[in-house]
Formats: C-alpha cells, structure tokens, sequence
C-alpha cells in the first residue's frame, strides 16, 4: 500500500486531537495528502458503542470489545485501507491499543482481546501521548461533559498503566505530554519524518 497509517492513542484527555491537527496541518503544508479519522467510527456499529458509553445501553463487556473489533473492521476496509490505497497519510485516533489498554481494564483479558483484533492491519507507527491522569481529567472537566469511561478516574489509571506496559509489544512510540505543546508536537513530527 502506498500510503502510511499512524495510530495515535493515550487516555481521555490526554492531548490527541490537539497534536492530530498540528500534525496533519504540518504534513499538509509539506505537500502530503492527510486524513483524520477516529474510532469508534460514525458507522452502524460505533453508533451503537456510542450509545454505551453514554450509558444509554448496558452490555457484556466482552461484547463491547467485540463491537470496537466489528467497527475496527468496517473503519479499516472502508475508510482506512481505500485512503492508503491512494498514498494519504491516515491519522487515525485511536486503535487496536485502545481495546487493549480499555478492555482489559474493565476485565477481559489482553490475549483474548489481541485474538479478536487479528483481522486488524498492522500500523506503520503508533505513538502513544502519555499524560498522568489529574493533568488530563483537569483539562476534559474544563471543555466538555464527561463521558461513562472519562468520569471513572480508577479507570483511567488503570488504562494508563496498561497503556505503558503494553508499549513494547505494540511497538508503540511513548511521547511524554507533560511538556509544551511545541516540545511535544517536534518530537511527534520527528517519529512521523522517520516513516514517511
Ligand atoms: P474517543 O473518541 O477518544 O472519545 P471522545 O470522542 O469523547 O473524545 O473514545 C471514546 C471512548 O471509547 C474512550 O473513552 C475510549 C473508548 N474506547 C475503548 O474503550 N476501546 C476502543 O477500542 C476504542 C477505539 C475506544
């Protein structure tokens, strides 16, 4: 495929949107063509994600990773592998790290989650925001509502420590956020130069 995918993870709050946009107006102005794209998607399956964490539907939570997993595959045969296909660079917040560094935090075990997302392409570099958990809860409460996930701060904690000890094993490239806005956007641009 001609294009790049980068993923981009961290915890609620943690600074993602911000840094996507620098990123895809910089790489833009280099003459790249860039598409952002989160998940879950707007699709049928992330419509009804969404309605979970709003808390509006209750559901097992093996069959919430299931339908991250479900909706992972509509958005990568739709949205993520066409874009490639004509050489843009994808930004997509948030992937397969999430059901990973989430899931298990609300209880399913890694292996398992890992086994449902075998369908799911292999990114050609993630990078993880990492941010301590006051620091991002403090900068959310002051934007917007909070979510069911974004309001339970154990949670958070618990996604971020999973989030660091999956790392390794997910090749993700760790970018400490409690640093500038600029410090922190020249290091992301560094890891995405190596790879374009
Ligand atoms: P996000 O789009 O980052 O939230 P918002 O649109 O409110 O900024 O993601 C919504 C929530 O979904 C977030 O708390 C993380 C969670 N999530 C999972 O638990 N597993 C997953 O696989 C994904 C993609 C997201």
């Amino acid at each position: 495929m001609k294009g790049k995918f980068i993923s981009i993870e961290g915890i609620d709050g943690c600074g993602k949107s911000t840094h996507v946009k620098l990123l895809a107006r910089w790489l833009r102005s280099h003459g790249r063509k860039v598409v952002i794209t989160d998940e879950p998607t707007n699709g049928a399956t992330g419509r009804i994600i969404k309605r979970v964490l709003i808390g509006k539907l209750k559901l097992p939570i093996a069959a919430e990773a299931l339908l991250f997993a479900a909706d992972r595959a509509q958005h990568i045969s739709e949205v993520i592998k066409p874009a490639l296909k004509t050489g843009k660079v994808v930004l997509n917040e948030r992937y397969v790290s999430s059901s990973l560094a989430y899931q298990s935090a609300r209880g399913l075990s890694i292996n398992w989650i890992s086994s449902i997302n075998k369908h799911a392409l292999m990114p050609d570099l993630g990078i993880l925001i990492d941010v301590p958990v006051d620091i991002a809860f403090a900068r959310i409460k002051s934007s917007r509502r909070l979510d069911e996930f974004e309001r339970n701060l154990r949670l958070q904690e618990r996604v971020r420590r999973n989030y660091l000890r999956i790392a390794r094993r997910e090749r993700l490239k760790i970018v400490d956020n409690t640093r500038s806005c600029d410090e922190v956007q020249a290091e992301i641009r560094k890891l995405v130069s190596a790879v374009l």
